[in-house]
């Protein structure tokens, strides 16, 4: 049996209670698919920086870099959130390895389930026959410029280089060839110079690929649309932060940010896979967070970097099958636990 290593990262918050349910469910199902995974735990977010004095040490990136994959639950909480400058903050963690790892490109997909229409607070005729995936730029723009403090200013720097533009591109393009063949290209070109290079080179990249219809969209627009008609959608390319917000805003489409799953990607086929939401320090270790957005960023992982897709449908399936059934976390309006979710799939595999 082919052995994987997977770096596992839990964080904060109700981070470890969701991984755990992703660990339980993955070694369930691996030997079904030839897979023998070899986890790996490390301290990464608040909880490194409570013993090591920083969110990610290279111990950790180097291990991460070095697995097949990078499985993480979230971080952050209250006890480490500072205004100050020169303390150590969770996000930088995963910040770090975004970067430290090149994955540069970050896939959100959004597809409310048929069994969730009513929980959205979309009416149900709007987001039917929603199926978007957001591409967003993960590793430039104002999440890596330069940044800085003054008495009474402070001021944050937006750049993109051509060459982070053209390889985001590439990837939404690609995967609008597998999907409904559409791009909608996301910026404020009517305001911002790094948005005007997006919208050029974005352009230079569709026409590579002329089987793929592009529109550009301005992000206050975009902002609206999603909500007014978001089955219009099909991928979206996105710069860093108008890419976090919108897929927060999307994720709402399917009723519960607790549902949406995330994959991170470079160059190769290590990825990172996150759900999108936090570490929800007000329910924390209450047994009580939905764990779907990790199961779904777990199967996430099996597709691209583990070379196992038939296993990640299973999980989807698992999923879909568990919801139809009724059944539904708090989020959701439902009471049922982390763990009882786990079990459930693992009774629906
Ligand atoms: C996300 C999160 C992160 C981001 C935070 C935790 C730094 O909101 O993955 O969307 O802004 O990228
Ligand atoms: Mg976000």
């Amino acid at each position: 049996m082919p052995e994987v290593s997977v770096a596992l990262l839990p964080g904060d918050g109700i981070g470890p209670e969701v991984v755990a349910e992703a660990v339980r469910v993955i070694d369930a199902i691996a030997p079904d698919h030839d897979l023998a995974i070899d986890w790996h735990e490390h301290l990464m977010g608040g909880i490194s920086i409570d013993a090591h004095g920083t969110a990610l040490t290279d111990e950790v990136l180097a291990a991460c870099a070095g697995a097949d994959a990078v499985l993480l639950g979230a971080v952050g909480g209250p006890k480490w959130d500072t205004t100050d400058p020169d303390k150590p903050r969770p996000e930088q963690g995963l910040l770090g390895l975004r970067s430290g790892l090149g994955l540069y490109a970050n896939l959100r997909p959004v597809r409310p389930w048929p069994a969730l229409y009513d929980a959205s607070p979309l009416r149900r005729e709007r987001i039917e026959g929603t199926d978007l995936l957001v591409v967003r730029e993960l590793t430039g723009g104002l999440y890596f410029g330069e940044r800085g403090r003054q008495p009474d200013s402070a001021f944050d720097t937006c750049l993109y280089t051509t060459k982070e533009v053209v390889r985001l591109a590439e990837v939404g393009f690609r995967a609008a060839a597998g999907r409904r063949q559409k791009v909608t290209s996301v910026d404020k070109a009517n305001v911002l110079e790094t948005s005007r290079l997006w919208r050029e080179k974005v352009t230079e990249v569709a026409a590579g690929h002329p089987d793929i219809a592009l529109e550009h969209m301005l992000v206050d627009n975009a902002a609206m649309q999603l909500v007014s008609r978001p089955s219009d959608f099909d991928v979206i390319v996105t710069e860093n932060l108008f890419g976090d917000i919108l897929s927060d805003e999307a994720a709402m489409i399917t009723g519960s940010i607790g549902m949406l799953p995330s994959a991170s990607l470079g160059p190769g086929t290590l990825g990172l896979y996150e759900p999108v939401h936090g570490s929800a320090p007000d329910i924390a270790g209450q047994g009580i967070a939905n764990p779907i957005a990790t199961l779904l960023s777990a199967a996430m992982m099996l597709r691209y970097s583990l070379g196992a897709p038939e296993a990640a449908d299973r999980i989807d399936g698992a999923v879909e099958k568990v919801l139809g059934q009724g059944h539904r976390t708090r989020d959701l309006g439902g009471d049922l636990g982390t763990a009882a979710v786990g079990d459930l799939i693992l009774a629906a595999l």
